[in-house]
């Protein structure tokens, strides 16, 4: 049998994919050297952008794996090296497509990501697990989905999507690792060990600035951000960084529903920013033989929605109501969301069901404002 040409192993290299970049590997200048003998053993050496990169077995593998399927191809080194600094900068300026540095790409007004904010009034109403679980149902069902953690003294979202490597950092481009289908940034990434953060509004807005310019996010349908409870410095940031950013507000039954609206509704007004809708989480228990005990109370994701319509004058929905379910917990802390542990459960179901309404509704211009401005004559 003949050995294949240098020409044949590239096509093969061309099908395999940088993990974390997810464009392949030929196009991003990280194939230095691929060589074949007579008796069909290949040698090849591929370019790491960090050396340090956490997914440098994976893509090893992959590269082991797409060579050895080559006709004629008996065996195969592959050797890492590193990019250096020129082959480095040139990778970060094909990645931007020319995009000047530190722009947040969704805040551009042809931009066709939907980002979603996800707030609440106060803490503990499982704002971070819907938004996790959101996320994961939002990429199951297709879409390109990435999570940023805004609320940067509770950050949660790594633990329960199950990321568990740290971002790769390409000089001032960051790289966000990906579990379930999903990119995460988090404030909890860049923060050694467990220590609590102690930032002031300014730094907040600098750190949430750098996850949305600086950090990789390729091409998305949905950016989902959790914010921190309650209205404050970080909601009226992503309002200033990006405009088009839409609410999201979760609440549970029982919480005092005029008081939630008004404060969401009030943000929302003083940003012009669009509310989706409400849900309400916790809505009720159910019980073996199937009937629900409602443990908050009831009807105040209706009534957070009701109010809420009235003060910003257009019809806020209920997107949805998520029973309480050990399983929603469960796969939280286990890093394995609901949506994927028990996609069939009480919660699973009603999230899936939500998700689904916002996919449909995901990547479109309609509504949108074109960042056009009239010409006077
Ligand atoms: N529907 C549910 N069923 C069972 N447990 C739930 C449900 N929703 C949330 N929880 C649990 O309640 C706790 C709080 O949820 P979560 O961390 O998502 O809330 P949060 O609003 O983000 O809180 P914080 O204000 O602290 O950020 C978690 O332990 C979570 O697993
Ligand atoms: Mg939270």
């Amino acid at each position: 049998m003949s050995v294949p040409t240098t020409e044949t192993l590239l096509q093969a290299l061309a099908g395999v994919e940088d993990p974390e970049i997810h464009r392949p590997i030929t196009e991003l200048g990280m194939v230095d050297n691929v060589s074949i003998d007579d008796a069909g053993r290949v040698a090849v050496t591929i370019l790491l952008t960090v050396a340090a990169c956490p997914l440098k077995d994976t893509l090893s593998r992959d590269t082991d794996k797409a060579l050895r399927a080559v006709d004629g191809v008996t065996d195969v080194d592959v050797t890492l090296g590193v990019m250096n600094d020129e082959q480095r900068a040139a990778l970060k300026q094909q990645l931007r497509g020319g995009q000047a540095e530190r722009e947040i790409p969704f805040a551009k007004p042809g931009s066709l990501t939907r980002v979603y904010a996800v707030a609440s009034g106060k803490g503990g109403v499982g704002k971070s697990s819907v938004t996790a679980n959101l996320a994961v149902a939002l990429a199951d069902a297709g879409l390109r989905v990435g999570v940023v953690d805004a609320d940067i003294y509770g950050f949660s979202i790594p633990r329960m999507i199950g990321v568990d490597y740290p971002p790769t950092q390409v000089d001032d481009m960051i790289m966000p690792p990906e579990s379930n289908g999903v990119k995460v940034i988090s404030v909890g990434m860049f923060v050694p060990g467990n220590q609590p953060v102690v930032w002031r509004g300014p730094m907040l807005h600098r750190a949430l600035q750098q996850f949305l310019a600086d950090v990789f996010w390729g091409d998305l349908d949905v950016l989902l951000l959790d914010l921190p409870p309650g209205t404050g410095d970080v909601a009226i940031s992503v309002a200033q960084l990006i405009p088009g950013a839409e609410i999201i507000v979760v609440t549970t039954p029982q919480q005092a529903a005029a008081e939630v609206a008004e404060r969401a509704g009030s943000i929302a007004t003083q940003t012009h920013q669009r509310i989706v809708g409400v849900i309400e989480n916790m809505s009720w228990l159910e019980l073996p033989d199937g009937t629900r005990q409602e443990i908050f109370g009831s009807g105040g994701g209706q009534q957070v929605a009701d109010s809420l319509s009235r003060i910003v004058g257009t019809d806020i929905p209920l997107l949805g109501q998520i029973p309480l379910d050990v399983s929603l917990r469960e796969g939280s802390d286990t890093g394995s969301p609901v949506v994927n542990s028990n996609p069939d459960g009480p919660a699973g179901v009603a999230l899936r069901g939500i998700a689904k309404g916002l996919a449909t509704r995901a990547r479109g211009l309609a509504g949108r404002k074109l960042g056009l401005t009239p010409q006077s004559r």
